[in-house]
């Protein structure tokens, strides 16, 4: 069984946190691209020096870069079984170049709803690993409970930059949620409450359509 999904909604509704669960769920790996292009930066790559200053600012990486970026992660091995696309496609022309790389299409956009006061406040909380990127909501620990690395609030989580981050998200993002629907694949959750219920929400739905 293969298992394709794209998770959609505004930063901080934790497609992040629920792209890990479900990818330990499936056995299927959660591509990041936020992460992918906070290492290239971290790593000091071409790439990495080419997008520091967007990511800063909170604006969007060029499509084309995006997209091959995506196609060649989504070419590899580990994702014969299935993948889950977190932060990809942001634009609708993303959305079509993803069509072209995968002929048999997605199974579900999981959207996760939350509201954005909510958004804002696990923003300004979080704390996310500088090693391997897992997340943390406010907490007294500074080492990462996964794999021990330092733990740091990300440039763009502040709250400037938050806000702009969302009006990005309304403009390019949102739309996707309508392109998705017309082809009948948005599976829309209630993203608030507690991580393991609404993990349990958005599991029972993607169980329905991928059964
Ligand atoms: P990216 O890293 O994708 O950021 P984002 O989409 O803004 O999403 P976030 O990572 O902020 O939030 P999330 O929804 O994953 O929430 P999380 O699980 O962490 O992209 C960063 C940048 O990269 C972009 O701005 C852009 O510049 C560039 N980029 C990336 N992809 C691109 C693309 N395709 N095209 C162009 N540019 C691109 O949760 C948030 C917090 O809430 C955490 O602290 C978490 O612990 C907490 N939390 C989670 N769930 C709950 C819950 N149920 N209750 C309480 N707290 C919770």
């Amino acid at each position: 069984m293969s298992v394709k999904l794209i998770l959609l909604g505004p930063p901080g509704s934790g497609k992040g946190t629920q792209g890990a669960l479900l990818g330990k769920f499936y056995g299927i790996p959660e591509i990041s691209t936020g992460d992918m292009l906070r290492q290239a930066v971290a790593e000091g790559s071409e790439l990495g020096k080419r997008v520091q200053g967007i990511l800063t600012k909170g604006q969007l990486v060029p499509d084309d870069v995006m997209v091959s970026l995506v196609e060649e992660r989504v070419s590899r091995e580990d994702c014969a079984q299935g993948f889950i696309l977190d932060g990809f496609p942001r634009t609708v022309d993303q959305a079509r170049a993803l069509e072209r790389v995968l002929p048999g299409g997605i199974d579900a956009v999981v959207y996760l709803r939350v509201p954005r006061e909510e958004v804002i406040a696990r923003l300004a909380g979080r704390l996310t690993c500088r090693r391997c990127g897992a997340v943390y909501a406010k907490t007294d620990s500074s080492l990462c409970q996964v794999c021990g690395g330092d733990l740091y609030q990300r440039d763009d989580d502040l709250r400037s930059t938050v806000e702009h981050r969302l009006r990005v998200y309304e403009e390019h993002t949102a739309p996707l949620v309508g392109y998705y629907r017309t082809l009948d694949k948005v599976r829309e959750f209630d993203g608030s409450g507690p991580v393991e219920e609404v993990a349990r929400r958005v599991e029972a739905g993607i169980a329905r359509v991928i059964a």
